[in-house]
């Protein structure tokens, strides 16, 4: 879909939020669909200027972002302003759409940034996220960059979670701004908006800012394990040899591709995929959910499909007769996974905060959930959506490209 605009509607979007809620990936999202619809857009990003400054002094320290810290306040308020500057004159030379990535959660802050930008409209974004697990990946995520590299994990993460404290003292909502929308940014779901100019994108930026895309997802299953040779369900089997080697024609494969996250279950298969995967890449994380683990089989954990057809038939008829609804005694179901693997995607494009190549290694039923998000298939269809383990689905679900391709990876 193709946006109509003219290039002089221009525009500031500024980002408000605490530490960790989802902020820069939003703000990437943005300036990623923009792009594909050849509207200059950059962001300038506060946090970077502080950075190239830290070289210097240490401020990574949460000293530096407590209010009652005079000399860190004004040093704090130069980079905005320098980023302020940058943004306008961006957007009067040969930017359209200029985004304040920074927490401008104060409201004095976001008065000198009204003040300052007020030859185009403004339309303020706040991120809210108040899933605390997701928070406290994001700061692991955050406390591995070379900033905080002189630190243990857990002073690293004592030192990020008194700065969101700090910032949360001089926190107020948006809500006197003209115009602005108030998101849940897990969710991706608009909590409360305003509108009192005309804004230029405005639509779009709304549509974007609910819609799941992904612009390249490649969709693994774990390679062979010990369970698979016996065809048998659930548990926690490692790869067999086979399975080694096709997890490293894996790491061939992508050896060449950026991958910066790799998203699994927290069963030892898919870690063991994921880990052979990595050892190929230059710079990647490996972050486990339990959203993804394989469907919970009851009672039927560790058998075999021919152990139940002999030993409990009446679940393997009821289950024939009805795949996707029905629900393992003591385990799960199709339907009752539904929810879970929704939020496991969100989680996934929470963390993986630039719109490239984001990579999930999970099982057969895990994975056919996931795909049936993003492409519609028939409900009753689903459970048997054919997943290999020596192929690979490339997902492509942006507002103007759905792509659903089944690669051979070795
Ligand atoms: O690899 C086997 C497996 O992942 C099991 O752990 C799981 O119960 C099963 O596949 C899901 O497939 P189906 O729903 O077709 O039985």
């Amino acid at each position: 879909m193709i946006f109509m605009s003219t290039k002089d509607e221009k525009l500031y979007i500024v980002m408000v939020g605490l530490p960790s809620q989802g902020k820069s990936t939003v703000a990437y999202r943005l300036k990623d669909i923009f792009a594909k619809n050849d509207i200059p857009t950059r962001i300038f990003n506060n946090g970077q200027i502080r950075r190239q400054y830290a070289r210097a002094r240490n401020t990574w320290a949460s000293e530096f972002f407590n209010p009652a810290n005079i000399e860190a306040v004004k040093l704090r308020k130069r980079f905005a302003q320098i980023n302020i500057k940058r943004a306008q004159k961006y957007v009067n030379t040969t930017g359209q759409v200029a985004i304040l990535d920074a927490t401008n959660v104060s409201a004095e802050r976001r008065r000198l940034i009204e003040e300052s930008l007020n030859d185009h409209p403004i339309l303020f974004i706040e991120c809210i996220n108040d899933d605390s697990e997701i928070v406290d990946m994001s700061i692991r995520q955050k406390i591995k960059t070379r900033e905080f590299a002189g630190l243990s994990e857990q002073e690293a993460t004592n030192e990020f979670k008194k700065r969101i404290e700090y910032y949360r003292m001089i926190q107020t909502p948006l809500s006197r701004e003209r115009n602005y929308i108030r998101m849940n940014s897990l969710h991706n779901k608009i909590i409360n908006e305003k509108l009192t100019d005309q804004l230029p994108l405005y639509s779009r930026i709304r549509d974007c800012l609910v819609t799941d895309v992904v612009k390249s997802l490649f969709l693994i299953r774990h390679t062979e394990t010990y369970y698979n040779v016996e065809d048998r369900i659930g548990g926690d089997a490692e790869l067999t040899a086979k399975g080694m080697e096709q997890a490293r024609a894996l790491a061939r494969f992508f050896q060449r591709k950026r991958i910066s996250y790799i998203f699994t279950s927290e069963k030892k298969r898919t870690i063991q995929t994921a880990e052979a995967i990595r050892s190929l890449q230059q710079d990647c994380t490996i972050v486990h959910l339990k959203e993804f683990n394989e469907i919970d089989s009851g009672i039927c954990e560790g058998m075999s499909y021919d152990e139940i057809q002999r030993l409990m038939p009446e679940v393997y008829s009821a289950r024939k007769a009805d795949k996707y609804n029905y629900e393992y005694p003591g385990g799960e179901g199709y339907n009752t996974m539904k929810e879970r693997i929704k939020i496991g995607i969100k989680k996934a494009f929470y963390l993986n905060m630039k719109p490239d190549n984001i990579m999930i290694v999970g099982h057969r039923a895990v994975n056919r959930m996931i795909l049936s998000h993003f492409l519609y298939r028939r409900q009753e269809d689903v459970p048997y959506i054919y997943i290999p383990q020596d192929k690979l689905y490339h997902i492509v679900a942006t507002q103007d490209r759905k792509l659903f391709e089944l690669m051979k990876y070795q």
